[in-house]
């Protein structure tokens, strides 16, 4: 028995020692960033690691194209460009979820439009979301919130029949399943984080997924400052066409985050289990 809670300035049973640290790092991972090392180059949009893990990541997800990013809040800012998200639109997220769900929308200059949750599943609750759209809202953005997915044919449904866009964060939801598709491939777009408390991590970063080619191609200007590229020549062209940002990863990351993608589903089968 303790007489103080540790909260409450009692002294704590575990010290910072008694964690383990966040990721289980394997020789899968030493083996892919000491590639990079050898080889010498750490960044560029056709770095090694960054294109491998665009095609892996695509593979896994049944997603069509694959970009990664700086972070999974990039991802879906790019999202949101990518889906015509303007100025004052507005755009419905979950009241529960990471403040970089509604963030993103502010980051557009668009209003967040707070739908309250199923006590369920503690996802966007589909039966409160027509009253929530307005003659402004342009996209509807589920949250898979601690890998739990959304109730996404109801959410489809309303998005078809009001003529919307769906953008999933899946930041949290790596290999997560939704009658048979994986979360983050249902809508316009998807974006996960690789950030440092995900089940998928790289340290830092992000990925952002499509099966549409524009979006794809609107969503890496974004990425890059706006700068278009040379068709041919994959090269920029220094000539800025729309605001873009400087939202890309780098090889590091992207060769921790390929290691550790290796052994994701056999983590989560064991996150399931324990839950
Ligand atoms: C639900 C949700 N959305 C968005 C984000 C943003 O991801 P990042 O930290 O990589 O920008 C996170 C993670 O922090 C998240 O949990």
């Amino acid at each position: 028995m303790v007489d103080k809670l540790a909260i409450d300035g009692g002294t704590p049973l575990l010290s910072r020692d008694d964690y383990q640290n966040w990721p289980v790092l394997t020789d899968d991972d030493r083996r892919l960033v000491n590639e990079v090392l050898d080889s010498g180059i750490v960044a560029g949009a056709t770095g090694t690691q960054v294109v491998a893990l665009e095609k892996e990541w695509a593979e896994f997800t049944g997603a069509r194209h694959c970009l990664t990013t700086g972070s999974g809040t990039a991802a879906l800012h790019m999202a949101l460009v990518a889906a015509g998200v303007e100025p004052g639109d507005e755009v419905l997220v979950p009241s529960y979820t990471f403040l970089a769900t509604a963030s993103c929308v502010l980051h557009q200059m668009a209003i967040p439009v707070f739908v309250d949750i199923d006590p369920r599943t503690y996802t966007m609750d589909p039966t409160k979301i027509e009253a929530a759209i307005t003659e402004r809202t342009k996209v509807i953005m589920p949250v898979h919130i601690q890998g739990c997915p959304a109730d996404m044919d109801p959410i489809l449904e309303i998005a078809r029949k009001h003529n919307l866009h769906i953008i999933e964060d899946a930041c949290q939801a790596h290999g997560a399943i939704y009658k048979g598709r994986k979360c983050g491939t249902m809508g316009l777009a998807g974006a996960f984080s690789l950030n440092n408390l995900k089940n998928l991590c790289g340290g830092e970063g992000g990925l952002f997924v499509t099966n549409d080619e524009t979006v794809l191609r609107k969503g890496d200007l974004v990425r890059y400052f706006g700068d278009e590229c040379d068709e041919k020549t994959m090269r920029q062209k220094y000539n800025a066409s729309i605001l873009g940002y400087m939202y890309r990863n780098q090889e590091l990351p992207a060769a921790l985050a390929r290691g550790q993608l290796m052994h994701l589903d056999e983590l989560n089968d064991v996150r399931i289990r324990n839950s």
